[in-house]
């Protein structure tokens, strides 16, 4: 009886090693499997999937950043200071008034736009527009003073 009993202990130490050697390769397998799913290529794959979102909220961004710094006078006067300049509201030289703006610092546009970043009084500095160049602001300047 002794002999058929070593060769079943034999034959279980032989599973257990196949199962051991099964388990380590199923782990492997499930690994890499794993590392598979959050390869740089599904990433990719996903970055394909959310490609129209992204471009077009990378576009509107970049649209903005691209937009301060390029407004011209006109824009920059229609987004913010026509609130004030529009109708010449807390003493505010009103727009197009010539005669009004050519009393301020004798007209010159250097001077005025120097005074418009630092802003006087009631007029905030920049006219509230925090990312305005001064030459974005003398350009709406100018175009205020014709
Ligand atoms: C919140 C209202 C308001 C906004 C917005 C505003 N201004 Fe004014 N601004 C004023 C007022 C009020 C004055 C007159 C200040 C004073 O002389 O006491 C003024 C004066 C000025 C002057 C003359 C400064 C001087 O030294 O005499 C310039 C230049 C000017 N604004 C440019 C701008 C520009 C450019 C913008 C838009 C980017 C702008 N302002 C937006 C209220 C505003």
């Amino acid at each position: 009886m002794s002999a058929p009993q070593k060769s079943k202990e034999g034959l279980s130490s032989l599973q257990i090693i196949f199962l051991v050697v099964a388990g380590f390769l199923l782990l492997v397998a499930i690994g890499v499997g794993f590392s598979k799913s959050t390869a740089p290529s599904e990433d990719s794959a996903a970055d394909e999937r959310i490609a129209p979102v992204a471009s077009v909220a990378t576009e509107s961004a970049a649209a903005a950043t691209a937009n301060a710094g390029k407004r011209s006078g006109e824009e920059l006067f229609n987004s913010a200071c026509v609130a004030c300049h529009g109708a010449g509201v807390m003493g505010a030289p009103k727009a197009h008034d010539k005669a009004a703006w050519s009393a301020r610092l004798g007209g010159n546009l250097k001077a005025l736009a120097a005074s418009a970043v630092k802003g006087k009084n009631a007029m905030p500095p920049k006219g509230g527009v925090g990312d305005a160049t001064e030459e974005e602001l003398s350009k709406a300047i100018d175009f205020m003073m014709k």
